[in-house]
């Protein structure tokens, strides 16, 4: 008899899934979830096989689930960014259309050019906390500097940031999916709208006047005859804001309090600071920002032989994959020199992280940063307050000093 549920509203699973990660693999690992109206994986094995596979779309609106419904239902009040697919939430050939385009504006070069900007950002936020000896390493680092890079890249200019960050953070509050309070939507749908027609004037000036920056990029991105409607660029522009801000976030502040964890890791990346690039895809595997994404199956099948049905949802839980022992060895050990690593922190298959370059960019040098800069860092709490949702895992705050 199988008894363990998928439940990560409970406040303890959700401030810590990985035991019922752990018994989910081991007893149930092709989960029918009653709560959820999905099939919920855990296996590294089978999630890989799905997101590889081209019978599951990643077109949420084709699921036959209550929740699909009702985010379809309020997606349409969300203007372009609701009722434009975007390359998140499409198949091909417009998935491949819409990511080959993007993808154009938004090159692993372009992202290395960044570097040095990166490293100006993170210095500067690091000055203005370095006299306290304290700080929220959230509110103090890993918050802003996403939200910083992302819009110099769209070409925002600095005085409308703060204006900008409000919008992209009631518009990612609901990306939590299911179970969002329906103040917190309104709030999201007025921004989203505003979002849109902001976005709107800086394509039109961009139109008229093409600047080095990723809208320009978009307009320029013509490829075999083929451009981005309106629609379509506004849609991308803000998909790239919401996919990218709040997951880099949580890089930082996981990665962070996994270092303060465990010690002996932390000094050893100290001691060696080549290790910043495969500590951070360590991190990324041990305790990823985004939990899980979810697949419609497009015909019937089976999964591990349970029948899964045309229509049905199923969700892998890649904070699982990444924990599966018979990937991984000591997968609940945080080693930064672990060899191979091939987690799916990003995703696998045709939507596997567009952003992935830039966020680990952004990662490698804000633990730099912070390791060098302020050697011996503390944890203020001995119990951080996990914020996030089911799907991204974050910390609200994670005061350390140093
Ligand atoms: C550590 C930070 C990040 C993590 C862990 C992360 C994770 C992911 C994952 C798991 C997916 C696949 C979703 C799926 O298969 O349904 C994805 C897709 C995507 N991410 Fe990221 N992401 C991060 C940062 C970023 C950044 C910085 C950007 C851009 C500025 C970005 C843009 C995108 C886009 C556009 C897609 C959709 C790709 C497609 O559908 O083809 N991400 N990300």
């Amino acid at each position: 008899m199988v008894t363990t549920q998928y439940n990560p509203f409970i406040p303890e699973i959700h401030a810590n899934p990985y035991p019922m990660y752990v018994r989910l693999r081991e007893e149930d690992p092709v989960h029918w979830s009653a709560l959820m109206e999905a099939w919920i994986l855990t296996r590294y094995a089978d999630i890989v096989a799905v997101l590889t596979d081209s019978r599951f779309s990643a077109n949420r609106r084709q699921a036959q689930n209550r929740f699909a419904q009702e985010a379809q239902k309020i997606a349409e009040e969300f203007g372009p960014f609701g009722r434009t697919q975007t390359m998140l939430t499409s198949d091909p050939p417009l998935h491949t259309r819409l990511r080959r385009l993007v993808s154009k504006a938004f090159t692993p070069r372009m992202v290395e050019g960044l570097r040095p900007r990166i490293q100006l950002i993170v210095d500067e936020l690091l000055d203005a906390v370095r006299d306290s000896g304290r700080m929220d390493l959230i509110r103090d680092l890993a918050y802003p500097l996403p939200v910083i890079v992302i819009a110099e890249m769209l070409g925002i200019p600095p005085q409308e940031r703060d204006q900008f960050k409000r919008w992209s953070d009631e518009i990612a509050a609901t990306l939590g999916g299911p179970f969002t309070p329906p103040e917190v939507l309104e709030r999201a749908r007025k921004s989203a709208i505003e979002l849109a027609d902001y976005f709107r004037g800086v394509i039109a000036e961009r139109r008229r006047e093409p600047a080095e920056d990723l809208i320009s990029g978009l307009i320029a991105a013509e490829e075999q005859g083929q451009i981005l409607s309106e629609d379509e660029m506004l849609a991308t522009a803000m998909l790239l804001l919401v996919a990218g801000n709040e997951t880099t976030t949580n890089l930082i502040g996981n990665g962070t309090l996994a270092l303060l964890r465990n010690p002996d890791q932390l000094r050893r990346l100290q001691d060696d600071p080549s290790l910043i690039p495969a500590a951070v895809e360590e991190l990324l595997r041990y305790d990823g920002p985004v939990q899980g994404t979810g697949r419609v199956a497009m015909e019937e099948l089976e999964i591990d032989g349970r029948p899964v049905k045309t229509g049905q949802v199923v969700f892998c839980v890649l904070g699982s994959a990444n924990r599966d022992p018979a990937q991984f060895e000591n997968p609940d050990e945080l080693d930064i020199t672990r060899q191979p690593n091939e987690h799916i922190a990003f995703g696998d298959g045709i939507h596997s992280c567009l952003g992935a370059p830039l966020a680990r960019a952004e990662g490698q040098i804000a633990f730099e940063t912070l390791l060098r800069r302020f050697p011996n860092p503390r944890l203020e709490t001995d119990n951080p307050q996990w914020g996030g949702s089911f799907i991204l895992r974050g910390l609200k705050s994670l005061p350390i000093s140093f």
